[in-house]
């Protein structure tokens, strides 16, 4: 999950975690009972996935081998991944500070909670565990454009910490990393790692009527807030992975800020002006009217 969005961040280095945060996976330490929790989670998703996550996604899954069993051990996944696309995955102890994400993100490296959740919580946790960072965001780090995003994303995070924007720019990560879908033989596809990672979501998203699903645009994406409590009530679409590197890395995001300040939000569930509009929800105008 985006380190930005949620309340149980470490502040200080907790003892044992190296200056950049992170830890030793240490993957001997977890039980039968734990490999056995990622089996079941990913049988699941793997068995619902194809012909609703999209081509990359699947490709990262097998590329990256996932499918053996067990909780994945990181020396052998960055041996694929890296050789991919240059990515690693890291074990962190638990959410990092902003800058120490972004830090990592622009050296390509993906930082993962080092837990996995309880049998009895395969379909709802608050923080990251594994199974959410590795199944759900490391497949499409081996897509080599994907790849490119994330790393630009993890530039341009730091960058905006400078102009005190990160809650702007958190949402692009939201509505791309966690929840993106796109548009792919003609139909809509799931990218997003927390639709991925969600059994009931990755239903949800593409067939429930009460989302909205609207066209990607930076800036009216950057102007939505999102809800963390619940599946979301807007999807952001776009055309292709290129789409997505190409709108923000050729955007100076710092005049962008600027005129974010100057307008108001939209709220979550609304319709505005110039939407291209994909599936107008069920849900929309019940948290706020017209624009
Ligand atoms: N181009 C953005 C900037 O000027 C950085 C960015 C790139 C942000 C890609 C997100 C994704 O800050
Ligand atoms: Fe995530």
């Amino acid at each position: 999950m985006d380190s930005t969005t949620e309340s149980h961040v470490h502040t200080t280095l907790p003892p044992g975690a190296n200056p950049d945060w992170t830890i030793a996976q240490d993957w001997a330490r977890f039980s039968d009972d734990e490999h056995a929790v990622w089996d079941r989670l990913f049988a699941r998703q793997v068995n619902m996935l194809p012909g609703r996550a999209c081509d990359a996604f699947l490709r990262g899954i097998d590329v990256l081998r996932l499918e053996r069993p067990g909780i994945p051990d990181f020396v052998l996944l960055n041996e694929r991944l890296m050789a991919a696309t240059g990515w690693s995955v890291v074990a962190v102890p638990g959410l990092v500070p902003d800058d120490v994400f972004f830090e990592h993100l622009a050296n390509r490296r993906f930082v993962s909670g080092n837990f996995i959740r309880r049998a009895d919580q395969l379909d709802y946790l608050q923080e990251p565990d594994v199974f959410h960072d590795v199944f759900g965001h490391v497949p499409m780090l081996a897509d080599p454009v994907f790849a490119d995003y994330m790393q630009a994303y993890g530039k341009g995070g730091l960058r905006s910490l400078n102009f005190g924007a990160l809650h702007k720019l958190a949402r692009l990560y939201w509505y791309t990393v966690e929840f993106g879908l796109v548009r792919e033989h003609g139909a809509l596809r799931i990218y997003g790692a927390g639709i991925v990672s969600s059994y009931g979501e990755s239903i949800f998203a593409l067939d429930d009527p009460s989302p909205n699903r609207i066209g990607f645009d930076l800036e009216r994406l950057m102007r939505t807030d999102y809800r963390i409590d619940d599946f979301q009530q807007n999807y952001f679409v776009i055309d292709s992975f290129d789409q997505l590197l190409r709108a923000t890395l050729d955007t100076d995001f710092a005049p962008l800020y600027a005129r974010l300040e100057q307008k108001t939000d939209i709220a979550i569930a609304n319709i505005v002006d110039g939407d291209n509009v994909l599936t107008h929800g069920t849900q929309a105008y019940a948290h706020g009217g017209l624009e």
